[in-house]
């Protein structure tokens, strides 16, 4: 079952969704720069929400219960969680905004300085919590990687087919 894994671990996959979804946060300031029609943004705006939806969701349902157990630290798993109600607001804004609004970037460019912030504690304190707790992090990532594509199938069903256009 591990080999199917292309994970080394629980913590791997989810700084690979990280990057990921740094990365996209990167193509949509280009996008901004270019500026490429509301469509195009769009597109890549609800491909960002939708990422984001699913590890906020893995975290929540498997990897934040398990390391909260192990490392006993309540207030730090709630403050995570906080952040991740903070985020699901402004996806839910970004969602219900219409591209061609004049808010709609920075709406964008705000959630992705929401998520940089969210992101780099988790690094630095969740996962190093994590990393030096009694936790199989290996075995964890099996759980998350089903979960990840599980949801991400589901969450991808409902959308229009994404047009490449700029
Ligand atoms: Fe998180
Ligand atoms: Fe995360």
């Amino acid at each position: 079952m591990k080999a199917a894994v292309p994970f080394e671990n629980a913590v791997d996959l989810l700084d690979a969704d990280h990057k990921a979804v740094k990365q996209m946060f990167i193509d949509y300031s280009a996008l901004c720069e270019d500026p490429a029609p509301a469509e195009a943004r769009r597109a890549l705006a609800e491909k960002i929400c939708q990422a984001l939806t699913v590890h906020a969701k893995i975290e929540e349902e498997i990897f934040y219960p398990a390391v909260r157990e192990a490392i006993g630290d309540d207030a730090l798993m709630d403050e995570a969680l906080a952040e991740h109600a903070a985020a699901k607001e402004l996806i839910a804004e970004i969602q219900g905004m219409k591209a061609t609004s004049d808010n709609y970037d920075l709406a964008v460019k705000q959630l992705g300085k929401t998520i940089g912030e969210h992101v780099l504690e988790e690094r630095e304190e969740i996962f190093l919590k994590a990393q030096q707790a009694p936790i199989d992090l290996r075995g964890l990532a099996v759980p998350l990687y089903q979960r990840k594509k599980q949801l991400t199938a589901a969450v991808q069903k409902p959308s229009k087919p994404t047009k490449e256009t700029a």
